[in-house]
């Protein structure tokens, strides 16, 4: 765990250069518009620890499978969100000397800082270089929200004490490379650069994939504040564009460079306009000053924010933290593409590939459902129905036959990219979420008309791979899940899963349901349904039978449900006697001792308590929750965030709170040693369902909103808003009170505490 980002409500700071902490900070200050991100590199040379990352969302590149022993089922590639085009390169060379704050002789003075509110990550800095020249540095940057295929970087040298020759080479860099590369090959064809005055431009397009981007460049010189017209040099190198400036800098001096940058690609244009976009983008900002582009920036994220923000009075750790998740989601992902979908590192680092996992459905869809509009968790539901027909597939690679549908663990185009055995063919439970997000999205829209439309053909598809995937027991009588990896990916090829076996038995059950709702509402679809999936009758009678005899593990002494068969035969110990020089586990335990040990990645049984909570009783939970958490190391992102909620549910308050910020502040505090590799961005939606669903205890019950608000004592108070089908609420609740106001929308009735209110309609 670290600690030295500052406290600050609205904004990420860190005020020491510390080149250990450098990679860190570049994620943690990573921007974003759901189109392209960057993370926080230096404009300028640097030569410390650094992972430079530039991404261009949807683009990817399959990089062959690297295993130790090839298995049958494989996938044979691993997308890889790529390392694009170096947008923001601006090299300063000072009397022959590359400015580079590893290198240089003092720092006076560092501080860098992302603004939430605005989406502008700034820095400041005041170095003595080796030649004792001092400079001072102030630059800005934002990717707009506004135009969401602009970058734009104000970049300001003045001159403490040096008079001498400058340079300064803004440049576009397409040699670039991906640090997680399996085989270390260039993922990229380069394909043009030009150097122009007023027209810089790069040009590449992926091998295999063959997804091509542009980007174009122009800059603007100030020189103390007031336009500069020298002429600059044109450099095209065969993968870069730069244009340099030279010039001699006196003492006082400022040199201020304005660069934009316009980056298109083939996502969204045919190849042959990608180069005039990109162009025109470019000549179009360079007319306006880096503070007129930025104003229209602002004004989208305060729109964002008008909508999504989360108030928390008398904790300022807690507000800044809540603040730097929402910001970090909505930079990642802002639902307007279906093609697209949220990468457990957004736009903040190359691990997890910048695909899709089970986090979207089991962590984000509340998230979006509740602070944007419906199209955006609908297009979430749709982005799996279009990968149906590639799930099945995926299913028939394993044998499963009769349109069964196996979704991928890992996936960007709806292919399967993960490869390690015990995830790709035994992590199933991912089929699971799927349904449930169905389930999620309808019971909180309304919206039934999705199972007609898409839900039922996905339902059905899952369905049928459970019911192919259990077999009957003799010796028990039942059905039973063998080889599987719970969600605890602490345990593998384990029997009965309880969580798998649960969440299986529950989707038969709701498609079921599904189906009898799609046959009362449209008999004509129904029948339309029916027969392009080719359903038989028969196949219910299965499922009925698999659901009535399921065999779920569970041990009656202490009452609990077991994580797997043999579950208890583990040596029980608390994580708490554990040294803290053993954690985290998976970074200092051989992988045999954490698959025998008895500790938990994260929740698994308690997923299912999270997901069913009103199939179990009190009781249950806490006899549940205080049998696993105990043993449960939290070693992934998603796991402190379901604690949160069920201990706010059981009254904890303590251990409420500690969940939630270590949630809240996983990143911020680099509390699992990994922050460098990138941010956990869909772990942040947890972040939200530990306050909203957690402190706000936000339900749906009876098809109404509910609230059973628990603050913890550190906070004065909590307030949010909230979409509710045609309604905007406004929640304000204090330790002992609360308010709740109908901004938009007709009467409403919700639940607050157990007790049905009306709101009435707005006027
Ligand atoms: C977790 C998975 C998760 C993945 C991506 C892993 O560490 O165990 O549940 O899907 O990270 O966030």
């Amino acid at each position: 765990m670290k600690d030295y980002i500052i406290k600050d409500e609205w904004k990420i700071i860190e005020d020491k250069y510390v080149a250990e902490h450098n990679q860190i900070t570049e994620s943690l200050l990573s921007i974003g518009n759901g189109k392209m991100g960057q993370r926080a590199n230096y404009e300028e040379q640097y030569s410390g620890p650094s992972l430079r990352g530039s991404y261009v969302a949807g683009v990817y590149y399959p990089d062959k499978t690297r295993v130790g022993w090839w298995k049958n089922g494989y996938p044979e590639y691993f997308a890889k969100v790529l390392n694009s085009c170096n947008w923001i390169g601006i090299d300063i060379t000072v009397d022959g000397e590359p400015l580079d704050i590893a290198k240089v002789k003092v720092i006076h003075e560092f501080y860098r800082e992302l603004d939430m509110k605005q989406g502008l990550l700034s820095r400041r800095m005041d170095v003595t270089l080796q030649n004792d020249a001092r400079l001072s540095i102030d630059s800005r940057r934002f990717v707009s929200m506004h135009n969401d295929e602009l970058g734009v970087i104000e970049y300001s040298i003045t001159s403490k004490n040096y008079n001498g020759p400058i340079t300064i080479d803004s440049y576009l860099d397409f040699d670039v490379v991906n640090q997680d590369s399996n085989y270390d090959e260039q993922f990229w064809n380069v394909e043009q650069s030009m150097a122009e005055t007023g027209n810089h431009y790069v040009q590449a397009s992926t091998k295999k994939t063959n997804y091509t981007v542009g980007v174009g460049m122009e800059n603007r010189i100030l020189w103390n504040g007031k336009p500069h017209n020298q002429s600059t040099e044109q450099i095209a190198h065969p993968k870069k564009s730069s244009e340099k400036f030279s010039h001699h800098i006196s003492e006082g001096d400022t040199i201020t460079l304005c660069k934009y940058a316009g980056i298109t690609s083939s996502m969204n244009y045919e190849v042959n306009n990608i180069k005039s976009k990109a162009l025109q983008i470019v000549n179009h900002a360079a007319n306006y000053t880096f503070d007129e582009l930025l104003a229209n920036h602002v004004r989208a994220w305060s729109d964002i924010w008008e909508m999504c923000d989360i108030k928390i009075e008398g904790d300022v750790s807690a507000q800044q933290a809540i603040r730097f998740n929402i910001f970090q989601l909505y930079q990642t992902y802002t639902g307007q593409d279906d093609r697209l979908n949220i990468g457990p590192k957004g736009f903040t680092g190359e691990k997890y590939g910048g695909s899709t996992y089970w986090d979207t459905e089991a962590y984000c869809l509340p998230f979006y459902l509740s602070t944007a509009d419906e199209t955006v968790a609908k297009n979430l539901l749709i982005y799996r129905y279009k990968h149906l027909d590639k799930a099945i597939e995926n299913a028939e690679k394993l044998g499963f036959t009769c349109g069964a549908a196996l979704y991928p663990m890992v996936t960007m185009t709806g292919e399967e990219c993960h490869n390690e055995w015990e995830i790709t063919f035994e992590e199933i439970h991912r089929n699971g979420a799927i349904a449930y997000a169905i389930y999620d999205y309808i019971r909180y829209t309304g919206d039934k008309s999705y199972l007609s439309e898409y839900g039922l053909e996905v339902l059905v598809a899952i369905s049928r791979f459970w019911a192919q995937r259990v077999n009957w027991s003799q010796r028990r009588e039942q059905y039973v899940m063998l080889g599987v990896t719970g969600p605890n990916e602490y345990e593998n090829n384990v029997n009965n899963n309880w969580y798998t076996n649960y969440i299986a038995s529950w989707c038969l059950q709701y498609t079921m349901e599904a189906i009898s709702l799609v046959k009362e509402e449209n008999i004509d679809r129904y029948h339309e349904l029916m027969k392009k999936m080719d359903f038989a009758t028969g196949e219910t009678k299965k499922w009925q039978h698999i659901v009535d005899n399921m065999y779920l593990p569970q041990d009656d002494t202490l009452g609990i449900c077991l994580q797997q068969d043999n579950f208890l035969d583990k040596e029980i110990i608390p994580v708490a006697d554990l040294d803290k020089k053993h954690r985290p586990i998976n970074q200092n335990w051989s992988w045999d001792r954490i698959l025998r040990s008895c500790f938990i990645k994260q929740a698994d049984v308690l997923q299912g308590f999270y997901f069913f909570e009103d199939h179990f009783d009190e009781d249950a939970h806490r006899k549940n929750y205080e049998f696993y958490e105990p043993i449960t190391v939290h070693e992934s992102s998603l796991s402190p965030c379901v604690h949160g909620i069920l201990a706010s549910k059981l009254d904890m308050e303590d251990k409420a709170y500690e969940m939630y910020l270590r949630t809240a502040r996983l990143d911020l505090d680099d509390y699992n040693n990994d922050t460098e590799d990138g941010c956990h961005i869909t772990s942040m939606a947890g972040t939200w369902l530990a306050i909203i669903k957690g402190f706000g205890g936000q339900r749906i019950i009876d098809d109404k909103i509910s609230f059973a608000p628990n603050l913890p004592s550190q906070w004065n108070s909590l307030s949010f808003k909230i979409k509710f089908r045609e309604n905007l609420l406004q929640v304000n609740m204090k330790m002992d009170s609360s308010e709740i106001i109908n901004l938009a929308g007709p009467q409403l009735e919700i639940i607050h505490n157990g007790n049905n209110i009306i709101l009435p309609k707005t006027a």
